[in-house]
């Protein structure tokens, strides 16, 4: 994939003010990928698939399931994710999605933040014993290294805060929380 289209993809996102991953978030989640060989990715949250050509153009990555629920954005990615087979878009909300059968290396949480913990259990139907779950935004904007958070963002950071010792805590799983890349990354890997 030539990276003028990459980037005429993450301009994209920018102009229509569509979140997408920090690009030094990234390079993190791409070593990770590549040391432990993911060939699988199942990704909560498309945007308009800039995420999802990141992760395709990595070396072992040779299949993607990807939601996106909201129309608009849903008809940007798969235009731009439309020259990969091996890539399937869903128009639908993920925690409505219950098709059984199939597992993924690794579980990219990305969605609204609020629903993260719902995202995770809803995920585990679609887990191996070594599928490794990526959450991004653990840390939203460094609004928790802040005195005052925006009125309006106040649920969002709580919500976090609350899935971050949810996941700590979680009885038979690890998860190692990075603050500082990108936006708050945090790894969660079965014991
Ligand atoms: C942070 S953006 C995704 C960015 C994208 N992963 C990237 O880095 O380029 C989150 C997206 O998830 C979508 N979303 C949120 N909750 C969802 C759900 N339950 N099912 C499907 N899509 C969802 C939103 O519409 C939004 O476009």
């Amino acid at each position: 994939m030539d990276s003028l289209f990459l980037k005429k993809v993450r301009t994209e996102a920018d102009i229509y003010k569509i979140p997408r991953i920090k690009d030094e978030g990234f390079e993190f989640i791409k070593q990770l990928v590549i040391d432990h060989k993911i060939e699988s990715v199942l990704e909560i949250g498309s945007g308009n698939g800039y995420s999802t050509l990141l992760y395709f153009t990595l070396p072992y990555v040779r299949k993607i399931l990807t939601f996106e629920y909201n129309p608009k954005r849903y008809n940007l990615a798969r235009h731009n994710l439309k020259n990969n087979k091996n890539i399937r878009i869903l128009n639908q909300d993920f925690l409505e999605y219950f098709e059984s059968g199939e597992r993924f290396d690794l579980i990219f949480i990305d969605g609204m933040k609020r629903k993260y913990i719902d995202f995770f259990k809803h995920s585990l139907r679609f887990a191996k014993h070594s599928t490794i779950f990526i959450s991004d935004n653990i840390n939203f904007t460094g609004f928790d290294k802040k005195d005052s958070i925006p009125k309006k963002h106040q649920n969002i950071v709580k919500s976090l805060k609350e899935y971050r010792e949810y996941l700590t805590k979680l009885d038979g799983f690890d998860t190692k929380i990075f603050p500082d890349k990108g936006d708050g990354i945090a790894i969660t890997k079965k014991r």
